[in-house]
């Protein structure tokens, strides 16, 4: 079922769970996330960044190809199709093919013109039924050519996004994309805790996901993180089980080369992290 974010993230919010955000690179991606959310009966979120989105060919490709696999999967758990870390104009190309969920990264702008932007999407997504996710501060590190500082959310701050009637709220809190440095400084609960305080019973969203120990993400929940999202982590568990089957020579036997066989240790890896996340996030069963 290809719905909006908004039910399964308040309902989350409200059972002290999160829902994890899994990104997207192509048919097997998408194909593992679907059937694992599906055997562990959870609500998911598929998040396309709009350089997956053209690497897959274009945004209606990508609606088009998961709307089918919903269907032909019989995929009955909630799924929500979210752009990731979209721009303006990326959100609107993304309203038009189709999706269900999008994310309004505003963060790089002065904070009238995040309020401006986010209030006018805010407006259509009412409007079409879909969800709205809003960024304040910023994610450090780099995905798919966004690049962030790293600086923590001011609460105030998100508390006026907050306002605006988005549906999750991604705050930075110290959080990085990638494979987090070995000076990393942990999360900054502190922020988190001011951020929920001020905002009540916003979704709020942990950016970020790869590498964070369990013990903090467990806390960031407990302190009202709704939606989790990992990209880098099932990038990584693709690479090293394809590159496993490789060095073992598989590719070069039988038909080992059958990219049906080369491509399903990787599926397999995701399917595996995807489901240790959703154990993790607490989100199993709770479609
Ligand atoms: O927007 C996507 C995420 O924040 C993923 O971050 O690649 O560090 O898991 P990650
Ligand atoms: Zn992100």
């Amino acid at each position: 079922m290809l719905v909006s974010a908004k039910e399964m993230l308040d309902k989350a919010k409200a059972g002290h769970y999160a829902v994890g955000q899994f990104n997207i690179n192509n048919l097997e991606w998408t194909k593992s996330i679907l059937l694992t959310a599906q055997e562990m009966n959870s609500p998911v979120i598929l998040g396309v960044s709009e350089g997956a989105g053209k690497y897959m060919t274009g945004f209606k490709t990508v609606a088009a190809m998961v709307k089918a696999m919903i269907e032909e999967l019989n995929i009955t758990v909630p799924v929500a199709l979210h752009l990731d870390h979209g721009t303006y104009e990326g959100c609107y190309k993304c309203i038009e093919a189709g999706f269900s969920s999008i994310m309004f990264d505003g963060s790089h702008y002065p904070i009238e013109e995040n309020v401006a932007k986010t209030k006018e999407l805010v407006a259509v997504c009412k409007e079409k039924g879909m969800s709205l996710e809003a960024e304040v501060g910023s994610i450090g590190g780099e995905e798919d050519g966004v690049v962030g500082m790293g600086e923590c959310a001011d609460p105030n701050e998100c508390k006026m996004i907050a306002d605006l009637g988005v549906d999750m709220l991604a705050a930075g809190i110290g959080n990085i994309h990638g494979v987090y440095p070995a000076n990393w400084q942990g999360l900054s609960f502190e922020t988190l805790a001011a951020v929920q305080e001020l905002t009540g019973t916003m979704p709020l969203v942990l950016h970020g996901g790869t590498g964070i120990p369990d013990d903090m993400i467990k806390k960031a929940i407990d302190l009202g993180v709704s939606k989790i999202n990992v990209n880098t982590e099932c990038q990584l568990a693709f690479a090293a089980a394809t590159r496993k089957y490789i060095e073992e020579g598989k590719d070069q036997q039988g038909k080992g080369f059958d990219p049906r066989k080369l491509l399903a240790p990787g599926a397999e890896a995701i399917k595996a992290t995807v489901r240790e996340k959703i154990e993790l996030f607490g989100s199993a069963n709770k479609a």
